[in-house]
């Protein structure tokens, strides 16, 4: 994906970690990463589209690996952190896997949504900072991404969940930055507003006119329209690199404007 703006080299000689990087704004950001000269691990529950995400990686002239990974699962997330720490020495983790849930209220939300979405929005963000920190802090060196959202910061009617657990990774970021900060290394957090990815557009789904409600919610941002993944990816990549190495423990806001208007 280079086009010529892209700066390049920031990660030249480092490896980085993405979660839920077979899709949306975690492949914008392996790409953007690999671009940047980073060896990417794009790890996913959705083996298809990850290996299809370091194939088009491969053939930009980067260099990428799939990994199997449910962020759910502590043991698997420990093994991969291991073995790619092991094999490659690494540098960033990116905790963007995460899912959203069918519009309703609170009253109405089952225990099973609420069960399924804290695990992988809150366990999966707490397993990758546990294993990143078991290897980062040992070294003295190391950045932590979390994908964190405007929803963590302002009320989501019908959203209630997922507001729950994206607080939850806001606040826990600035918590793992405190705590591993004394040993060199960097967490912090982006809070895109509405962007379109797969997950975007099933926000749309159950309106009654869908084209209707995506228009009516254009016209909230300041700038007129909907986030693109590779514009999240920009801000992670920034927060990743040196260029933050003096940023630990903020919330990135990305939201063409929303929380401000
Ligand atoms: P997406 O649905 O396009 O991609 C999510 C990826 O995560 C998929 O590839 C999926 O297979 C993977 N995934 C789901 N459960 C997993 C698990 N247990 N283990 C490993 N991988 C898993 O979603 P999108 O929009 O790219 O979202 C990425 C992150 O950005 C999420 O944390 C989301 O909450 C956050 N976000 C998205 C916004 C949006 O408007 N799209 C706005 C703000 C935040």
């Amino acid at each position: 994906m280079t086009d010529g703006t892209t700066p390049t080299g920031r990660f030249d000689g480092r490896t980085a970690l993405v979660t839920g990087a077979a899709s949306g704004i975690g492949r914008a950001t392996a790409e953007r990463l690999a671009d940047e000269g980073a060896t990417v691990v794009v790890t996913d529950v959705d083996e298809q589209n990850g290996e299809a995400v370091v194939d088009e990686i491969e053939t930009a002239g980067g260099d990428a690996v799939f990994r199997e990974l449910d962020v759910t699962d502590a043991d698997a997330f420990d093994a991969v952190v291991q073995a790619v720490d092991e094999r490659h020495g690494l540098d960033v983790v990116v905790n963007n896997a995460g899912i959203a849930h069918p519009h309703a209220t609170v009253e109405e939300t089952d225990a099973e949504t609420f069960e399924r979405v804290l695990d992988v929005n809150v366990r999966g963000v707490w397993n990758g900072c546990q294993s990143a920190l078991r290897v980062f802090k040992d070294r003295g060196e190391g950045a932590i991404v979390n994908v964190a959202s405007l929803g963590g910061m302002i009320g989501l009617p019908r959203q209630g969940v997922y507001t729950l657990t994206k607080g939850a990774v806001l606040n826990f970021t600035r918590t793992v930055a405190a705590e591993a900060g004394p040993a060199g290394v960097r967490a912090n957090a982006v809070c895109p507003g509405f962007v379109e990815t797969e997950m975007g557009e099933s926000f749309f789904e159950d309106a009654d006119d869908p084209e209707e409600a995506r228009e009516r919610m254009e016209r909230q941002y300041p700038l007129r329209r909907l986030g693109r993944p590779e514009e999240v990816a920009a801000a992670i990549a920034y927060l990743a690199s040196d260029d933050a190495s003096w940023v630990t423990g903020h919330g990135l806001v990305v939201d063409g404007g929303y929380s401000v208007a």
